[in-house]
């Protein structure tokens, strides 16, 4: 979707406008005249390139500065040889916040051979005091620096960044503002994410999210409704619903709705074919939302559902408020309604004072759920949360021993698993054509499960029946059926 902004409507004359979005298209047009004065000084389109290092929230946020640097002119590229580079930062793991800092050292290098190059940084990392600090002192190259809560502002930090030419640095500490109808350049034509909450407020023990995204806030179902309606108009078959804890959507709301119910309103749009959703927390799944998903047409035929650990007492100190023996049940149930749905999960390994007794357990639940594919992760210290405060940090060859052998037993789980739809024929949304095959395409099942068949380019984007003929491993070789 691009939303469209009729800038020849918008005057530069005048101070900018107090209300927002219109004082971000204010600042938009001013940004683009200057790139247009810049590229004619040139004689060439200046060049931007924005990268994501964080999850499908921070992937989608990308989308957004993205159209917004579009609007005001850039040409994207995808190298970072480019007139503007922005880095969407993640700090939920220690080694996401050194790939920043290693592409930085990269970054200072090119700029040095492009004194039009502007450095931009944004995201999660940037919510933290040390980090910004460490910036500011040690990467003094960097031009632009902004936080989670202000990026529909990019416009305006970009403008005052050319109006002063020194460093802008806007960090918020927290916001209730959602700012609709920015422009929005998605990556893929068919498929899209849609936000419809932003924060957290569950504060599991090891967890930073909520620390650099600030508490829960939903967008009203109407704007939701009204931007999956104009994807669609624009070719969009599949959504993914974005939440760190969808589970609790509506809440905030001044006329409160549940997730469920807006499940169901999102159903009835028409031309919408998938809808897919991402995070549903355990603790709060409830049976209304199971009774939608049995009786969906478009909610796919899978869910991931972070379990991070098996142990009742790890979980507890968590603060995860589920233990192992409802998490079991809560699949059960959902089995129960689903039969043939694809679960997958999130799993820490080495949380503080996790004993093997403790790890056996999740290897036990990692059994008996019988995953369609785990997310595994070695446990990070974040500064700031209650569990970088407690002791018995678990030894790191005992980790990297107990994480190699879980991985080891969730790929074996999954291999046996995919077989089960060898030799039925089912949808596969087309997402692109095979690099490696010639005359092949790569789409995706409801489950989440990706296909490989021969076929025509022209099929991308839409919803064809395969017959899957061979599982192999993690993925089928298909014919159109
Ligand atoms: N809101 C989502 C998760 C967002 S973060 C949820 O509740 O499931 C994605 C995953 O990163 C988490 O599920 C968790 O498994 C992992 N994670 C978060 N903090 C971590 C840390 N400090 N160390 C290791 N993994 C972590
Ligand atoms: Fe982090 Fe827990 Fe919130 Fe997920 S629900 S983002 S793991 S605090
Ligand atoms: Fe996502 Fe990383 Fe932020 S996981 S919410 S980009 S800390």
């Amino acid at each position: 979707m691009y939303t469209k902004i009729d800038l020849e409507q918008i005057s530069t004359n005048g101070p900018a406008p107090e209300t927002e979005p219109e004082r971000q298209y204010y600042f938009i047009k001013k940004c683009k005249e200057y790139v247009e004065q810049k590229n004619k000084e040139l004689g060439r389109s200046l060049t931007c390139c924005v990268q994501t290092f964080g999850c499908q929230m921070n992937a989608r946020d990308s989308e957004k500065l993205l159209g917004i640097l579009e609007e005001i002119g850039y040409v994207p590229v995808e190298t970072e040889d480019a007139d503007f580079v922005i880095y969407n930062t993640c700090t939920v793991r220690e080694n996401a916040n050194q790939k920043v800092y290693g592409h930085l050292g990269y970054l200072s290098n090119i700029k040095k051979k492009n004194p039009h190059m502007l450095i931009a940084l944004c995201g999660c990392m940037m919510q933290e005091e040390l980090v910004v600090e460490k910036l500011r002192k040690s990467y003094r190259f960097v031009d632009l620096i902004f936080g989670t809560y202000n990026n529909y502002k990019f416009a305006e930090l970009i403008w005052e960044r050319f109006d002063s030419n020194s460093t802008i640095i806007d960090i918020w500490k927290e916001t209730d503002q959602i700012v609709e109808e920015l422009p929005v350049e998605r990556k893929y034509p068919f498929k899209s994410g849609v936000n419809i909450m932003f924060g957290c407020n569950n504060f599991c023990s090891y967890c930073i999210v909520p620390y650099v995204r600030g508490r829960e806030r939903s967008r009203k179902p109407e704007d939701i409704i009204k931007e999956i309606q104009e994807l669609v108009a624009d070719n969009v078959v599949e959504i993914m619903l974005l939440g760190q804890n969808v589970n609790s959507y509506g809440k905030n709301l001044e006329q409160p709705m549940t997730f469920a119910q807006l499940l169901q309103e999102i159903e009835k749009i028409p031309g919408l074919e998938r809808i897919r959703f991402m995070t549903s927390h355990p603790k709060d799944l409830s049976d209304e939302l199971i009774e939608v998903m049995r009786t969906s047409k478009k909610i796919c035929c899978q869910l991931h559902l972070p379990v991070q650990s098996g142990s009742s007492r790890i979980l507890q100190k968590m603060n995860r408020h589920y233990t192992k023996e409802s998490y079991l049940a809560l699949v059960e149930k959902i089995r129960a309604a689903v039969p043939d749905i694809s679960l997958t999960t999130d799993i820490i390994v080495g949380f503080p004072g996790e004993t093997q007794e403790d790890f056996e357990e999740t290897m036990d639940v990692i059994r008996k759920v019988r995953y369609d594919s785990v997310f595994t992760f070695i446990y990070s210290k974040r500064t700031g949360t209650p569990a970088a405060a407690m002791e018995e940090q678990v030894p790191e060859e005992v980790v990297k021993k107990n994480f190699d052998r879980l991985l080891k037993e969730v790929q074996s789980i999954a291999t046996e698993r995919i077989e089960r739809f060898q030799g039925r024929t089912m949808d596969v949304l087309v997402e692109e054509k095979n690099e490696q095959l010639e005359g092949y395409l790569t789409g995706r099942l409801s489950s989440g499960i990706v296909v490989h068949f021969p076929g025509d380019e022209s099929l991308i984007g839409t919803i064809v029946p395969v017959k899957l003929e061979e599982s192999k491993g993690f993925y089928y070789m298909g014919k159109r059926g």
